[in-house]
This record gives C-alpha cells, sequence and structure tokens, in this order.
C-alpha cells in the first residue's frame, strides 16, 4: 500500500540528516527516487543518504556521468536522469541496469524515467517551502512509519 509523509527541512544540514536517516534504514534492493527543480536539495539529500550507508568519501553530483558508485555498509548507485531525452536514452546508456540494484539507488531528477523505476520504490519530491524545503515522501507504508518514527526521535 502507498501512503505519503511530508516533511519540512530549514536548512542543509537538516536535508542531509533527513537522507541519513534514509541510509541508516536502507534495505538491499532499495531505489529511492528524488523529483524536483534543480538547487530543490536533491544531491543534498543524496549526500547524507552516504552518510547514513557509511560512504566515508563526499557523494557528488553525478550529472556529468549519469551514474556513481560508492562504497557503504550496502553498494550505493547515485544516478542522474538530468541529461537523458528520454526512457530508451536511458535503457541504451545502460542508466537502467542499475534499478534495483543489488545495494541502494538514489536517483536524482527520477521524474524523467519515471516509467523505469520499480513500483515499490520510495519518492521524495522536493520544493522550496520559505527558505527551507518541503518534501513529500512516498512509498510502502511500513518503510514511511520507519522514516517518520526516526525523524521524529532526530
Ligand atoms: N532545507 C534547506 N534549506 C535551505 N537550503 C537547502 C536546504 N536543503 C538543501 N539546501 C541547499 O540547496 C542547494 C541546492 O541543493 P542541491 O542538493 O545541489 O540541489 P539539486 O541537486 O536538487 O539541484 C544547496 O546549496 C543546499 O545546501
Ligand atoms: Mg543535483
Amino acid at each position: 500500500m502507498s501512503a505519503c509523509l511530508i516533511l519540512e527541512t530549514v536548512s542543509p544540514e537538516e536535508t542531509q540528516a533527513l537522507g541519513e536517516i534514509l541510509g541508516r534504514l536502507a534495505q538491499a534492493g532499495e531505489v529511492i527516487a528524488l523529483c524536483g527543480e534543480l538547487g530543490a536539495g536533491k544531491t543534498c539529500l543524496a549526500q547524507g543518504l552516504g552518510r547514513g550507508l557509511g560512504v566515508t568519501v563526499p557523494v557528488v553530483s553525478p550529472t556529468f556521468v549519469l551514474a556513481r558508485e560508492y562504497h557503504g555498509r550496502l553498494p550505493l548507485w547515485h544516478l542522474d536522469a538530468y541529461r537523458l531525452g528520454s526512457e530508451e536514452e536511458a535503457e541504451e546508456s545502460g542508466l537502467t541496469d542499475y534499478l534495483p540494484g543489488e545495494g541502494v539507488t538514489v536517483v536524482e531528477w527520477a521524474d524523467k524515467i519515471a516509467g523505469l523505476l520499480p513500483e515499490d520504490r520510495l519518492t521524495i519530491r522536493l520544493t522550496f517551502f520559505g527558505s527551507g524545503r518541503r518534501l513529500e515522501v512516498r512509498g510502502p507504508a511500513d518503510r514511511l512509519a520507519a522514516l517518520a518514527a526516526q525523524w521524529e526521535t532526530g
């Protein structure tokens, strides 16, 4: 069953802290779709996610390479669909070979390849909200409940 959770972050540190929780909770084979315009905080969230997975090198934007792999508690694949023109192009580029992967796959500009993503993914839509960000998280109800509980306890 799909549910929805609305969260707010007031600073980049808080967006990263939310990502860190996602990283700590992440399970093998998980796909996290990030949606939102340029500057919305997708890479910022992915950076925290890397930290939560125990990745020790900085996570940087994969825009120009389409995909980067990191090593943490689970492998992390960080994909960026920004430069892709179509879902066909995504498949031809090999990007979809990581969907789902053995570890955690996080996809920026996921709207562009939504049709190629697994149904049971987490989808996070980031929008500007005052001086911070609003995050709409959709996915399996049990995953959202775990995330909400961790977010409240910090
Ligand atoms: N809650 C927030 N409040 C203010 N700034 C934020 C927040 N979350 C992230 N940012 C900042 O937004 C900027 C753009 O983030 P980035 O992750 O690069 O966006 P995207 O990958 O979506 O283009 C960064 O400078 C980041 O620190
Ligand atoms: Mg980015």
